[in-house]
């Protein structure tokens, strides 16, 4: 069964073994960094198969100061992935679908969900697509690899 919850203590040895494929890291930073001296705003969770980490994200409360598009009671989904050895099993789909209730639950006020994909990153795009993220239609051209689109979900 699929889960997700806060990050603890005990998860950063198996967060550090996760990892992406060569392609995809200009997509997403290393487990490494994110785990180094996150700023408070960002609240890590783990996404958990059979009680096994199997990947991480980074619920980001600075958003809005950072991006023109987001509001001030909304937040920012980054570094979220799946480790290499199990993508491409639903899993990452599964997640992002139980994304929008887990944040009602932990964050009440939270209006909003945005997030940026690279254009070239299509499996990410698909699957924030079919996990029921929507496509804005509008391009972030801020990031270091290329064009990314501008994707949310509303939570009210
Ligand atoms: C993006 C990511 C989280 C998707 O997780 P996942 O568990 O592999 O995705 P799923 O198995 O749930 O697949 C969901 C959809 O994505 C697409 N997809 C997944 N893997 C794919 C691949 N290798 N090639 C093409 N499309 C793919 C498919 O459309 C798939 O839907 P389908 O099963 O109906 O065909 C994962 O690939 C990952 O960690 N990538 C590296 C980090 C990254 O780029 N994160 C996004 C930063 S914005």
């Amino acid at each position: 069964m699929l889960k997700i919850r806060p990050l603890q203590h005990a998860d950063r040895h198996p967060v550090l073994q996760l990892g992406v494929g060569e392609e995809q890291c200009q997509y997403v930073g290393t487990t490494q960094e994110l785990l180094s001296n996150p700023p408070p705003d960002w609240h890590l969770h783990v996404i958990e198969a059979d009680e096994q980490v199997i990947g991480v994200f980074n619920i980001d409360h600075g958003y809005s100061q950072h991006m023109a598009f987001a509001g001030i009671n909304d937040a920012g989904l980054r570094s979220f992935l799946i480790d290499q050895s199990l993508q491409g099993r639903g899993y990452g789909r599964q997640a992002v679908r139980l994304l929008p209730s887990y944040l009602q639950q932990h964050y009440p006020s939270m209006a909003c969900i945005w997030l940026t994909v690279n254009c070239r990153n299509t499996s990410a795009h698909q699957c924030y697509l079919k996990g029921g993220f929507m496509d804005s239609g509008e391009l972030y051209y801020g990031g270091q690899a290329g064009p990314q689109h501008i994707m949310y979900v509303s939570l009210r």
